[in-house]
C-alpha cells in the first residue's frame, strides 16, 4: 500500500490551471498524472489521451477550452470533473482516474495503487539532464 503524499495546494491548482506529477505503480512502472480544477476542488487523471497515448500536458501545462481539457493532437476534449470525452477521436472514453483528496487546502495523493515520485513529468526526475522544470501552468482559449 502506497503512503499518502502531499502534492500541492488547491489554491495553486486554481491559479495555475494544472499540476503535473509522476507516480509509480506497485511494479515500478511510472505514470504521469495531471491535477486539474473541478467544481468540488481538484481531480487527477493520467496524462495521456485515450486515443493515441498523447500527453495532455507536454511540460507547458494543460490546454483548456470551455472548462475541458483539450488534447492538442486531434482536439478531443475531456471533462475536468469526470474525465469523460464525448467528442472527436477519443469519443466515449474516460481518462484513467487517480485518487486524491483535499485536506485543509492541500491536495494529497491517497490512491493505494500509486506512490508519488516527484513533481513534473517522468523525464523531469532524471538526474542532471537539464530537463524541463515541473509544469505548473496552463494554457486557455
Ligand atoms: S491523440 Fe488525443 S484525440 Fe487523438
Amino acid at each position: 500500500m502506497a503512503a499518502q503524499a502531499m502534492l500541492t495546494t488547491v489554491e495553486h491548482v486554481d491559479e495555475e490551471g494544472s499540476f503535473l506529477f509522476t507516480v509509480a505503480d506497485d511494479y515500478g512502472v511510472k505514470e504521469e498524472v495531471i491535477l486539474v480544477p473541478c467544481e468540488d476542488g481538484v481531480e487527477a487523471w493520467h496524462n495521456r489521451c485515450t486515443h493515441e497515448d498523447f500527453r495532455l500536458d507536454r511540460g507547458f501545462g494543460v490546454i483548456y477550452r470551455e472548462g475541458e481539457i483539450v488534447c492538442a493532437k486531434h482536439g478531443s476534449t475531456f471533462d475536468t470533473c469526470s474525465g469523460f470525452c464525448d467528442n472527436g477521436d477519443a469519443k466515449d472514453t474516460t481518462l484513467p482516474h487517480v485518487e486524491v483528496a483535499c485536506e485543509d487546502g492541500d491536495v494529497v495523493l491517497v490512491d493505494e495503487n500509486y506512490t508519488f515520485l516527484h513533481e513534473g513529468g517522468i523525464d523531469d526526475g532524471d538526474d542532471g539532464d537539464g530537463g524541463m522544470p515541473g509544469s505548473t501552468s496552463s494554457i486557455g482559449f
